[in-house]
């Protein structure tokens, strides 16, 4: 490929920034969980870019199966068949024990959640049902994910009542919207009103509750006991339980799903993947549906499609992903090295009042929490806003050669599932070091 002529900051554009502020470095190449910079300089990468490359950069069982595939059939649509989406359903349907359920294939997370959205309406015969979603949630932005979501980065671009989507307030345990002082309440109390607002569509009828069941780029992992008794109260009332597993998804919070935490007391009825599913080698999302939302929808039209549902190559990738996390114990291995960060980023918040509040540890996903005063909890900077010294941490971060996430007062961590116990052990080391200069 012949070099660009012109710098990529004036020929892109490039989303959740301000164009005139974008001048990010240009990556070549990467290995295990580091990023390889055209000047020579290799970036670990404690984010796993967007919470999306579990298995590392240029894992080489992915780059040769897409090679593979590349050579055989680049793309077929959805009305001929392809080997390599069909043995990616079957996959899927077997690691989720949706044995008799199906899979859509879609090209990312938010329209993923937009058809699982579409597929709730009719296979519960309320076309124009309500969808319960979240305050603090993202499900992307698209015009009906951004509807979904409870983000303040979107919330003024779409109207979501006009959608018929109504947002719970959320199960934020270290500042409990209900006022209740221990997680479990917390989660107790969210997950009743989540009941309430069913009850209050009751007229025009509740489709579906859609919900990250644990991770979320918004800061939020639910306390254990939010997702059983959200379960309880969909099924009560009758309303599709929706888990958005995008970011949870592929061992990122310890299970396949996060949802199979709590066992089949808390299976959904459809599930939405994307990022982990080929390890973010290719662009690729999916809905899984239960067996019996299949049984309703299989004698009905499907109004719904896109160009590239299902694409081969990205199948192929989505393929050699799941055997690459069966054969590498990556699921195992993301619980392991979760609860040991997990374990050492508690340690840290003895050490330093900065932080408020740690959670998650499930799998290779932590928030840090960061607070000016712990004892009174106040935030470090109104949420959303950055503080100018948590820029400085990252900066500073990237200049020791290690790329952390923040969004706000929160600093996210999810590395790749494959970096290497050193390699996480230094990160968490620099992070230490950085963090004792916001006390
Ligand atoms: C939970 C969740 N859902 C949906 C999305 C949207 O996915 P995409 O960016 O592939 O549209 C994301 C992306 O970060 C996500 O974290």
């Amino acid at each position: 490929m012949a070099t660009p002529t012109r710098p990529e900051r004036d020929t892109v554009m490039h989303s959740w920034c301000k164009q005139s502020d974008w001048n990010a470095p240009t990556v070549v190449g990467g290995s295990g969980a580091w990023l390889h910079i055209e000047d020579g300089r290799r970036i670990l990468d404690m984010s796993s870019l967007a919470e999306s490359n579990h298995l590392g950069h240029q894992h080489p069982r992915l780059v040769a199966a897409i090679r593979e595939q590349a050579e055989k059939l680049c793309f077929v649509t959805a009305a001929w068949g392809a080997a390599p989406r069909a043995r990616l359903a079957e996959l899927l349907l077997e690691r989720s024990g949706f044995h008799d359920g199906r899979v859509f294939f879609s090209l990312g997370g938010a329209d993923a959640n937009e058809n699982a959205i579409k597929f709730a309406r009719q296979a519960s015969a309320k076309p124009r049902g309500w969808v319960i979603t979240r305050d603090r949630s993202y499900h992307g932005a698209s015009y009906a994910a951004m509807a979904l979501s409870g983000d303040s980065r979107t919330r003024t671009q779409v109207d979501p009542q006009a959608m018929r989507v109504d947002h719970a307030l959320p199960p934020y345990s270290y500042r409990c919207p209900f006022g209740t002082s221990t997680a479990e309440e917390c989660a107790q109390a969210a997950a009743a009103h989540v009941g309430e607002l069913i009850d209050a569509h009751a007229d025009e009828g509740v489709a579906a509750v859609l919900m990250e069941p644990n991770a979320g780029t918004n800061g939020i992992v639910a306390p254990p006991a939010y997702w059983p008794a959200l379960r309880r109260v969909t099924r009560e009332k009758d309303a599709f339980l929706i888990a958005d597993e995008v970011m949870s998804g592929f061992g990122r919070c310890g299970e396949w799903f996060a949802w199979q935490r709590y066992g089949e007391e808390g299976r959904p009825d459809l599930m939405t993947l994307a990022k982990g599913l080929t390890g973010a080698h290719l662009p690729l999302g999916a809905v899984v549906v239960s067996g019996g939302i299949s049984r309703i929808l299989e004698p009905q039209m499907l109004f719904t499609g896109l160009t590239y549902c299902g694409h081969p190559l990205s199948c192929a990738a989505g393929v050699a992903a799941l055997e690459t996390y069966a054969d590498e114990q990556l699921i195992e291995r993301s619980r392991r090295l979760g609860a040991s960060m997990f374990a050492e980023l508690q340690r840290m918040q003895q050490r330093h009042a900065v932080i408020g509040d740690v959670r998650g540890g499930e799998g290779l996903f932590a928030v840090i929490e960061l607070v000016s005063d712990r004892d009174t909890r106040a935030a470090l900077s109104p949420w959303p806003d950055m503080h100018s010294s948590v820029k400085a941490l990252l900066a500073d971060a990237m200049a020791h050669g290690v790329s952390f996430a923040a969004r706000g007062n929160l600093i996210l961590l999810a590395p790749p599932l494959v970096i290497g116990e050193t390699e996480l052990a230094d990160a968490l080391s620099l992070l230490d070091r950085l963090l004792a200069r916001l006390n």
